[in-house]
């Protein structure tokens, strides 16, 4: 693929910061990637050499750092229910000390923004020494990883400034979608829906997100405007998210966040909890609701302060938000957004540097 970088993909235009033009520009990146992904009949644009690598491996092993390594496990939710392939997600630079058992026939995938991750790198050239084949999900093309691998799939975000990703996180579960449905497609398997028909719904969706800022100010000002510390609590791929709107608190506004399981609260995490302790939590899917809720309940009985985002559709009186209704399976590309703009408004409530967070890389070269 080419580069299709127009300058002023790299302008920051009336933008305050590059991390809020790249919030602003997530309808258009999933609009893209369907558009790139789709052929006029209907069928995924992907080539035959990664679908037949695809129909060929027993298992597959994403390997990925940071919001990256987030995206891919979202991604195997995909791949396991879609394709019917089991995945497993390793942090790639855990990978070598407790490498795997491999399967017989596994196929890699390497997640990365930048392409160019050294410790992912690292696992790619091992893996290419055992003679595995590799696939690389990146936004750079003829990046390291991408020239690497066997194959490579482009993410279609355009250029990501500012260290936190956002864009990109959302176009790697996007393209990970599109690689689950079209293996399933080549198996003749149903995955009972039209991915990109919903992909567009999600794309309006987070067009409605993107209005509410002035909420997003609101909830981050009133709620995490002098805490030290949040939890974010969420239950199946409601818990990934939490992960990484944890990671995107703790990057940019310096507050020490971390997400649960909701099931492992009692194990733990509710000893943090104190009067006014903020926790937010997500309730996006009917399986998890009642539970998530039995969460916050806990939580609030111990002097929490939530803030439960649910879904439209299996909302309740006190939700702090409820986001657009999309399809189940991709729900972590909107509730991933409302995070996204309360980091951002909690770190601007902070006046720390949001494009240039202390302490972090945009890309990380050095193992
Ligand atoms: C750095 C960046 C993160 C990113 C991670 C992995 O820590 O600050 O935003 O998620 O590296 O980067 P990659 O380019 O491999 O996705």
């Amino acid at each position: 693929f080419t580069a299709e970088i127009d300058a002023s993909d790299i302008e920051k235009g009336t933008y305050p910061h590059y991390m809020l033009k790249e919030i602003d520009e997530q309808p258009f990146v999933i609009r893209n990637i369907i558009q790139k992904y789709q052929q006029e009949n209907g069928n995924l644009k992907l080539a035959d050499d990664i679908r037949r690598a695809m129909q060929e491996t027993d298992r597959i092993y994403i390997v990925a750092c940071g919001t990256s390594y987030h995206a891919g496990l979202v991604g195997k939710q995909f791949i396991e229910k879609m394709a019917g392939i089991p995945v497993e997600v390793h942090i790639a630079s855990e990978f070598g000390y407790n490498m795997p058992l491999l399967s017989a026939k596994p196929l890699f995938i390497f997640i990365s923004q930048s392409g160019e991750t050294a410790d992912s790198r690292a696992v790619l050239v091992k893996v290419k020494e055992m003679g595995h084949k590799a696939l690389t999900l990146t936004n750079v093309p003829g990046s390291t990883l991408s020239r690497e691998a066997d194959y490579t799939l482009a993410l279609y975000a355009g250029p990501e400034i500012a260290v936190a990703s956002t864009k990109a996180y959302i176009a790697q579960i996007a393209v990970l979608a599109i690689l689950a449905a079209d293996t399933a497609k080549a198996k003749g398997l149903d995955i009972g829906f039209d991915l990109m028909q919903e992909m567009g719904i999600v794309a309006s969706a987070i067009e409605t997100l993107c209005d509410s800022k002035d909420e997003m100010k609101k909830i981050a000002d009133e709620f995490l405007g002098t805490h030290r510390n949040a939890f974010f609590l969420g239950r199946g791929v409601d818990y990934y998210v939490c992960l990484e709107g944890a990671l995107k608190l703790k990057e940019i506004s310096y507050i020490q966040a971390e997400g649960f399981a909701g099931g492992e609260l009692k194990h733990g995490p509710i000893a943090l909890i104190e009067t006014d302790t903020p926790v937010v939590a997500l309730a996006t899917q009917e399986s998890v609701s009642l539970n998530i809720r039995g969460n916050v309940k806990e939580v609030v009985a111990r002097g929490a302060n939530p803030c439960l985002i649910s879904m439209a559709g299996m909302e309740e009186e006190g939700d702090r938000f409820v986001l657009p209704a999309v399809h189940e399976m991709l729900t972590p590309l909107v509730s991933v957004i409302p995070l996204q703009l309360i980091s951002y408004y909690a770190a601007l409530h902070r006046g720390c540097d949001v494009d240039k967070p202390r302490n972090l890389a945009k890309s990380v070269t050095v193992e």
